[in-house]
C-alpha cells in the first residue's frame, strides 16, 4: 500500500489534468464536436455490450464444462458448426454497419468544403514552428494566437504549414486536422453556438515546444465580432516615448505587424493585450502575485522568450538584439496596454 500511495497521487494529478472543461472532448460545445463525441458513444456502446457478452459466455462455458472428477475419458470432439460460424459472422458483420453507416456520415460532413459558401466565414489557417496565424480572407485581417469568431456561423478553414508538420486541435469543438508541409491543404468547418474561449492545441509532435503551442478561439456575438473587425483594422498607436517608438519600430516591427505597420515572419502583434495569452502558455486570466498578469507575462516573455518556449524562433530582445530591460519592460508595458475594446 505504501508503494502505491505515490501512483496513487500521480494518477490523481494525472487525471485531474482532464477535467478541464475547455480541453476535453467529452464536453462538446459545438455540433461538429457533438456528433463525434455521439460517435464515441456509439462505439463504446457497441464495444462494452460485445465485452459483457462475450465474457458472459466464456464464464458460463469455463464454470459449466469444466473438469469434474467424473470425467475420465476424452469428451465429444467437435469440429465445425455451421450454425455458429454463421452467427459469429453475422452477428459482427451487423454491428460493424451499424458503427460504419454514422461514421463515414460524420467524417464527410466534418470534411465538407465550406470554401464557397457565402455565408461561412473563412479563415486560413498557418501552423508554425509553435505559434497560429489566422487569416480572414473576406475582410483582409491577419492575426495571430487567438481567432476570434462569432456564434452560430459555420467557419470553413484552409490550413497549411510554415514548416513542420502540426495538427489544429481545438478538442471542445471538432476534431484535429493537419497541418501538411507537403504544401496540400486541409479544409474542415465548425461553429460555435455559445460565447466562449475554447483553448486549443498543436496535436502533432513538432519540436521541443510542441506541448506550449496553444491558441485560443474566442467565439463571440454578432455585435461584437463587427466591433472587432473594426477595431483590429485601426492604425497602430504609437509608444509614447520617441527613442523607445524607434527601437519598437527598428528591431520588432520587422517581423512584427502593429496595426497598419510592420512586416511580416512573426506573428501580428495588434490588440496583443486583449488577447487570452502571452506565449500560448501564460495566461493572461490567471491571477499573479505581481499584479497585473498580461504586463507581468509580457515581462517575462520578452526578458527571455527561450526559458518560455524552448526553441523558438523569436531573438531575444536583450542577447540577440541588445536592449536594455529598461527598454524591454517599456516595450512590454505598451504591448500589454494595446487592448482593443470589443
Ligand atoms: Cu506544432 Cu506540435
Amino acid at each position: 500500500m505504501k508503494r502505491l500511495l505515490p501512483m496513487l497521487a500521480i494518477f490523481t494529478l494525472l487525471l485531474a489534468g482532464c477535467g478541464r472543461d475547455d480541453l476535453s472532448v467529452l464536453r462538446p460545445q459545438g455540433p461538429v464536436a457533438q456528433g463525434q463525441f455521439d460517435l464515441i458513444k456509439l462505439s463504446i456502446s457497441i464495444m462494452l455490450v460485445v465485452l459483457l457478452i462475450v465474457f458472459a459466455i466464456s464464464a458460463y462455458v469455463l464454470i459449466k464444462f469444466r473438469r469434474r472428477p467424473e470425467h475420465t475419458q476424452m469428451p465429444e470432439q467437435v469440429e465445425g458448426n455451421f450454425k455458429l460460424e454463421i452467427i459469429w459472422t453475422v452477428i459482427p458483420l451487423i454491428l460493424v454497419l451499424v458503427l460504419a453507416v454514422p461514421t463515414v456520415k460524420e467524417v464527410f460532413a466534418f470534411g465538407e468544403d465550406h470554401a464557397n459558401d457565402k455565408d461561412a466565414i473563412q479563415v486560413k489557417v498557418t501552423s508554425h514552428l509553435y505559434w497560429w496565424e489566422f487569416e480572414y480572407p473576406q475582410y483582409g485581417i491577419t492575426t495571430a494566437q487567438d481567432l476570434i469568431i462569432p456564434t452560430n456561423k459555420d467557419i470553413a478553414f484552409e490550413l497549411k504549414t510554415e514548416d513542420v508538420i502540426h495538427s489544429f486541435w481545438v478538442p471542445s469543438l471538432s476534431g484535429k486536422m493537419d497541418t501538411n508541409p507537403d504544401g496540400t491543404i486541409n479544409r474542415f468547418s465548425f461553429s460555435a453556438p455559445k460565447e466562449g474561449v475554447y483553448r486549443g492545441k498543436c496535436a502533432e509532435l513538432c519540436g521541443p515546444s510542441h506541448g506550449f503551442m496553444e491558441f485560443k478561439v474566442k467565439s463571440v456575438s454578432p455585435e461584437s465580432f463587427e466591433t472587432w473587425k473594426t477595431a483590429i483594422k485601426a492604425p497602430m498607436v504609437a509608444i509614447e516615448d520617441k527613442a523607445l517608438a524607434e527601437t519598437f519600430k527598428n528591431q520588432c516591427l520587422t517581423c512584427h505587424a502593429v496595426g497598419d505597420q510592420g512586416g511580416v515572419g512573426g506573428p501580428s502583434l495588434t490588440g496583443i493585450g486583449s488577447r487570452e495569452s502571452v506565449a500560448s502558455i501564460l495566461l493572461n486570466s490567471e491571477t499573479n502575485d505581481e499584479g497585473n498578469p498580461i504586463v507581468e507575462n509580457m515581462k517575462e516573455w520578452l526578458h527571455d522568450p527561450k526559458l518560455v518556449k524552448p526553441g523558438n524562433k523569436m531573438p531575444s530582445p536583450k542577447e540577440d538584439l541588445g536592449l536594455t530591460d529598461a527598454e524591454i519592460d517599456g516595450i512590454a508595458e505598451y504591448l500589454a496596454n494595446y487592448k482593443l475594446v470589443y
